[in-house]
């Protein structure tokens, strides 16, 4: 597609939300059936329905601009996906679940906010920041909620190390 307009830029931005979204759903299934770790596995399935819903919401918004939904490729996204996907091979070498999903969120947090800014230069209206946000508030809730995780298991590790 040809960029030469703000707009142009915002719906290429779209597409590649709409991409991690619809990639996020199925890894993300994959990390919950690869955790032992309970606590991890419901943040992650919780936050599956939750992408699923984002992904509605975003054909709702190629609705909205009269945009037929399409994704595009991204390769942050795919690097994210085919590093986890090593783990059969080499699981010694593969970020951990936890990481992964980490990762994740923190992408879809940077594509969404800086949707949120193009939206604000383009004075788009509601119907199209309040979805955005509302996806944007989802994502870092997740992200507070997977940091707060990895804080606590890096504070537990040491001790169940010296358990052994
Ligand atoms: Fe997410």
């Amino acid at each position: 597609m040809n960029i030469e307009t703000l707009e142009d830029l915002f719906g290429y931005q779209l597409q590649r939300a709409y991409y991690v979204e619809r990639t996020q759903v199925e890894l993300l299934a994959e990390l919950v059936s690869n955790t032992s770790d309970d606590d991890l596995a419901d943040r992650l399935a919780t936050h599956r329905e939750q992408t699923e819903d984002h992904v509605v919401r975003l054909e709702g918004l190629f609705e909205t601009l009269g945009r037929q939904p399409y994704a595009s490729r991204t390769r942050t996204a795919d690097g994210v996906a085919e590093s986890w996907r090593q783990h059969e091979e080499s699981p010694e070498s593969v970020p951990t679940v936890l990481e992964i999903a980490l990762v994740s969120e923190r992408l879809e947090i940077r594509a969404y906010e800086s949707l949120l800014t193009l939206a604000g230069r383009l004075a788009y209206g509601e119907d199209v920041v309040e979805p955005l946000e509302a996806i944007l508030e989802e994502e870092r809730a997740t992200l507070d909620a997977l940091e707060a995780l990895e804080t606590e298991r890096s504070v537990l590790e040491p001790v169940a190390a010296d358990d052994t």
